[in-house]
């Protein structure tokens, strides 16, 4: 009994030295690759860390700014003064969230974690595009049996959101990317905006037909 479990430990002890050396021991695997987000949003950047058994994180953060092996500390860049937030456990990774985001927030996220006498940074990071919303026209008036298209312009595609629509700030029935008025009536005269669900607050200047 007590021989088999002595061969068992060694089993495992000799496959877990095959996977990290197989692997080469580290890595930093991030949740996502690109985000887009919507300014005045709040984004969440999460990555695991992968490193020989045996060593201890002593350090880690995010950055964005100078070079991969001397980068400035996300949470001591003034830029992101009181809106980030790096959290860290065992079981959900190493996650920074950054809030109010700015069109200047836009960047390549990495992470980067210290063990004694190591350190490692995870390439490539992960790519956050920040836009803003503008309502977009194919015509700036109503003209008797024209149509006119409006689409609620982003500088990066997001994904998972619901466009909503306003007309002088009356909640339309439309859910598209795009809004089609044809044909177009005076009816449809009036100040347009968009927004994605869930963060109506954010919505997009308006613009007038
Ligand atoms: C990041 O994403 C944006 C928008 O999707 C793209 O234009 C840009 O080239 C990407 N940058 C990098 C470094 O991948
Ligand atoms: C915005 O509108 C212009 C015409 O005013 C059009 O050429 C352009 O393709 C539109 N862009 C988007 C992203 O809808
Ligand atoms: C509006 O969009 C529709 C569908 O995409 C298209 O067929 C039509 O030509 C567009 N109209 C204008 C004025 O751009
Ligand atoms: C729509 O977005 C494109 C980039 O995706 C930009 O070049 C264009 O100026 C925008 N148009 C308006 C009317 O905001
Ligand atoms: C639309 O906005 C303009 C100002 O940009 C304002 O003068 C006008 O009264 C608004 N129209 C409606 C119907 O709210």
């Amino acid at each position: 009994m007590a021989l088999a479990t002595k061969e068992c430990l060694l089993v495992v002890f000799l496959w877990s030295l095959t996977v990290v050396l197989g692997q080469n021991g580290w890595g930093v695997t991030y949740y996502t690759q690109s985000i887009c987000a919507l300014k005045g949003s709040t984004v969440e950047l999460s990555c695991t860390y992968k490193y020989p058994s045996g060593l201890q994180i002593t350090s880690a953060f995010w950055f964005t700014k100078g070079p991969n092996d001397d980068p400035v500390n996300l949470m001591e860049d003034p830029d992101y003064k009181d809106r980030v937030i790096y959290h860290s456990d065992d079981e959900n990774g190493h996650k920074l969230t950054i809030k109010d985001l700015r069109k200047s927030d836009s960047a390549v996220y990495k992470s980067r974690f210290f063990t004694v006498g190591y350190k490692y940074t995870g390439l490539p990071g992960v790519n956050l595009s920040v836009t803003d919303l503008q309502v977009n026209m194919t015509a700036a008036t109503v003209t008797d049996g024209g149509s006119v298209n409006l689409t609620c312009n982003t500088t990066c595609t997001l994904i998972g959101h619901t466009y909503i629509w306003y007309r002088n700030k009356q909640l339309l029935t439309n859910q598209e990317v795009s809004l089609h008025l044809n044909p177009v009536s005076s009816e449809d005269a009036g100040n347009y905006s968009c927004a994605v669900k869930g963060l109506e607050s954010l919505l997009s200047p308006e613009k007038k037909l």
